[in-house]
Formats: structure tokens, sequence, C-alpha cells
């Protein structure tokens, strides 16, 4: 792995300045624990600052990724697509964490909230396969792991394109990519993931149970205005708010109220309403009238699956989970898939797409562009994996899409 040396150049009328930029300096350092400074005497004179200045953009021109490959498909599909990031030349270093049902297993650790503190400061974005194990019954690591990301990184916006890639991967009649093509924003930090609720007489005929379904008029709002941005800036010029508000009135009504209020700020946009039952239907029937959805943490789970399998199925639908300007997490929407795992099946095009939007958040447009062009490649040569019909194994698939890219 490439390491980035900082060298700090002084000379003798400012002999404070080691001290003052390794204080500017620290930080930079501890976020990246292959930064090393080193300061030296600049006997030849010329300018410490532009010296200081040019040595801080070389680091920070690399952007540091925290990988979680996790459990089952997800040791498998998660390097596979590192192998095509990398192909694509862009500047980064990967550092490996062993969080899932193995290390649980072994030693009892899930993650703990220095954790959360340390991807944060300490990396530009964090890439994670899947998390579940038939030995982890509790499934107490997925969890604390895969929602503990979400949640204590505050990644509000859960974000899945639904797109289809080739008419031959989709299980409709008439399916054309040009018909599948919306993306659901997905509410992450929220409503009955936040596991608030409880058991009252339990393990008798009179037990109750509870689980809360927590809405706040600021996990809405955010969610729902970066709805509407995330339209303008991909050229849409719809936004779907869905929701049960027929039934759950209170959660709803606060849906309601609040995308009213914010879709008057967005005059260019057309605001829309339906049922998440409806919205089922109509993502079958009529996907072509979809372009952004918005909805809660629950409804979002469960439509995206159904999406999913318009695009081929859940081997292929990428995501991420966002929150601007912090630390983000890209992941495959599929789970570890554990009759699969270990046997060179699994489709490792999800993972590859998932890949190609964390680079595009990084801001490295193009090579995402030529990832996703490679994706699409693959797909019309039919280097595909069984789950999508195909009779490759997943290096075969990885090999050329890397090809590709590079
Ligand atoms: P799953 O996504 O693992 O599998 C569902 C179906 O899709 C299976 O038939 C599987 O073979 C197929 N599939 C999924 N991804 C595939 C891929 N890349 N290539 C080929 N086929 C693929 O969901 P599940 O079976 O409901 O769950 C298995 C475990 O994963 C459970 O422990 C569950 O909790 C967990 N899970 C984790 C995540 C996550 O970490 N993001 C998401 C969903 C499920
Ligand atoms: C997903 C998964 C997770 C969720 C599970 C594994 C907790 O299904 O990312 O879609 O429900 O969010
Ligand atoms: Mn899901």
């Amino acid at each position: 792995m490439e390491k980035t040396r900082l060298v700090i150049l002084t000379n003798s009328l400012t002999p404070n300045l080691p001290l003052a930029a390794n204080g500017l300096l620290a930080n930079e350092c501890r976020r990246s624990p292959l930064a090393s400074v080193a300061c030296i005497s600049n006997r030849g004179g010329g300018s410490p600052e532009t010296c200081i200045s040019v040595m801080l953009t070389l680091n920070m021109d690399r952007k540091r990724i925290a990988v979680v490959p996790g459990d089952g498909i997800g040791k498998e599909v998660i390097p596979a697509a590192i192998d095509v990031v990398r192909a694509t030349g862009v500047p980064l270093d990967f550092s490996d964490f062993d969080w899932g049902a193995d290390r649980y297993l072994r030693d009892g650790y899930t993650i703990r909230n220095e954790d959360f503190a340390m991807l944060e400061r300490e990396f530009d974005a964090v890439f994670v396969g899947a998390m579940g194990d038939p030995r982890v019954k509790s499934n107490v690591h997925a969890k604390e792991i895969l929602l503990g990301m979400r949640f204590q990184m505050d990644l509000y916006a859960n974000v899945r394109p639904v797109k289809l890639l080739d008419a031959s991967l989709c299980p409709l009649k008439d399916a054309a990519p040009e018909r599948i093509d919306f993306t659901v924003i997905r509410e992450n930090t929220e409503g009955v993931y936040m596991d608030m609720g409880g058991t009252f007489k339990r393990d008798t005929p009179d037990e109750v149970a509870t689980q809360e379904d927590i809405n706040t008029r600021k996990g809405v709002e955010r969610v729902i205005r970066y709805a509407f941005d995330y339209a303008r800036r991909h050229g849409r010029k719809r936004v779907l708010m869905a929701d049960k508000s027929n039934v759950m009135s209170y959660a709803g009504g606060l849906w309601q109220r609040v995308f009213q209020l914010v879709a008057k700020e967005y005059a260019d946009i057309t605001p829309q309403h339906m049922y998440v039952d409806a919205l089922c239907l109509q993502m079958v029937r009529e996907p072509q009238s979809l372009e952004v959805i918005v909805t809660n943490n629950m409804f979002g789970d469960i439509i995206t699956d159904l999406a999913a399998a318009l695009q081929g199925g859940l081997g292929m639908a990428a995501s991420g989970n966002i929150h601007p300007g912090k630390t983000s997490m890209f992941e495959p929407v599929h789970g570890s898939a554990p009759p699969l795992a270990g046997k060179n099946v699994a489709n490792p095009m999800g993972a590859i797409l998932s890949g190609a939007m964390m680079l595009e958040h990084l801001g490295f447009e193009s090579e995402a562009k030529r990832m996703e062009t490679a994706v699409v490649a693959a797909v019309k040569e039919k280097m595909l994996t069984p789950d999508v019909g195909g009779t490759k194994g997943t290096a075969e698939v990885v090999k050329f899409i890397a090809k590709s890219v590079s």
C-alpha cells in the first residue's frame, strides 16, 4: 500500500513552525494511519507555508476506504468489487475490518461506539458486504454492525437506484431498460427500526407486544429534502412519497404535511403521493411512471426487494447509506446468502455497482461511469452468474469487468 509522507520544511527564522504545522496536520494524520509527518529544516530558504499547503494537498488526494466484507457471500463480492474499483486507477487506500459473525463467535465482539467515531474520523467512505449467519440466531451482530453504522453515523438517506441494465434480466414481459429507471430514497435512521417497544406477560396466553414506529419532524424533513435535491441533481421531474397514511394516520400525517411544505420549495419538481400497497402494483405494472420515491425505513426495505426483482434479482441491486458531508457507507442490497457462500456463484454486480456509487460520491464520476458501462457490457456478453441466468462464476465475471474498466 502506498504511504503518504508529509514533509514540513522550515528555516531558522520560523523555528516554531514545525510545531504549529504538526498541530495543523494532526487531524490529517489521525484520519490516515498511513500518513507520517517529518519535520526537517529548510536550509535552502523558500516559503515553509507553501510547502505545507503542497503537502496537505498531496495527502488529501487519496481517499481512505474502510472495508467490512462481513459474512457469507459478502466475503466474495466485496473483494471482487474492490478489484474492479482498483482497476479504474482511482487513488484509494483500503483498510479491512473483520467485523461479522466469525469474529463475534470467536470473541463476542460486534462493534463499539469508538469504532463508529473512528470510521467517521479516519475514513472517507465505508464499503460493506452483508451481515447474517445461521450460527448467530439472534442476528445481534448484524443489528449492531449494519444498523449500528446507519444509526450511529446518522446515515439518514438510503439511496437505492433501480435500473434495468438489459431487458433479458427482467421478469416482466415488455421489459425494456428505459421502462425501469427510478430511485428509492429510504429513510434510514428511524421508524420501526429504532427497536422501541416491549413485551408484557411474555410467554403467557395474555402476552402483549408493541413495536413503536418513531417518526421525527427532523428525520422526515431531511430525507424528503434529500429526495427533492436528488431529483434536481439527476434531472428528474417527479418525487413520489409513499406511506400508509390511510391507516397510520399520525406518522402518515406528519409525512404528508412535511412533504407538502418541502415540495413548495421545489417549484420545478412535481410532488406525487401513493399508498405503499398501491405503489407495489404500480412498480410492476407501470414502472416507467416512477422517477424518485421517498418513503420510511420499513416500506423502503420492502419495496426495494421488489424493485431488485425488476432489475434481475437481489444480486444486481446497489445502495448507498448517505449523510451529505459525512463519511457514508455503500453496500449491495442483498444479504449474506449462506447457501451460496464459498461456491464461486455469487453475483458480484450489486457490489460492483455499489462500489461505483461510492466512487461517484467521492467525486470520481468518470471512473464510476466506466464501472457501470463495464457491468452493462458484461450483461450483454452474458458474463453472468446463475442467479441471473448465466453459467459463469463470480471470479470470471469480475475478471471480465475489471479488464473492461482498466
Ligand atoms: P439474501 O439476500 O441473502 O438472499 C435472498 C435470495 O437472493 C437467495 O435466494 C439468495 O441466494 C439470492 N441472492 C442474494 N444475493 C445474491 C447474489 N449476490 N448472487 C446470487 N444470488 C443472490 O437474503 P436472505 O436469504 O433473506 O438472508 C440471508 C441472511 O442475510 C440473513 O441472515 C439476513 O438477515 C441477512 N441479510 C443481510 C443484509 C445486509 O447485510 N445488508 C441484507 C439482507 C439480508
Ligand atoms: C437491507 C436489509 C437490512 C434491513 C437487514 C439485514 C437488517 O434487509 O439492507 O435491506 O432491513 O435494512
Ligand atoms: Mn432488505
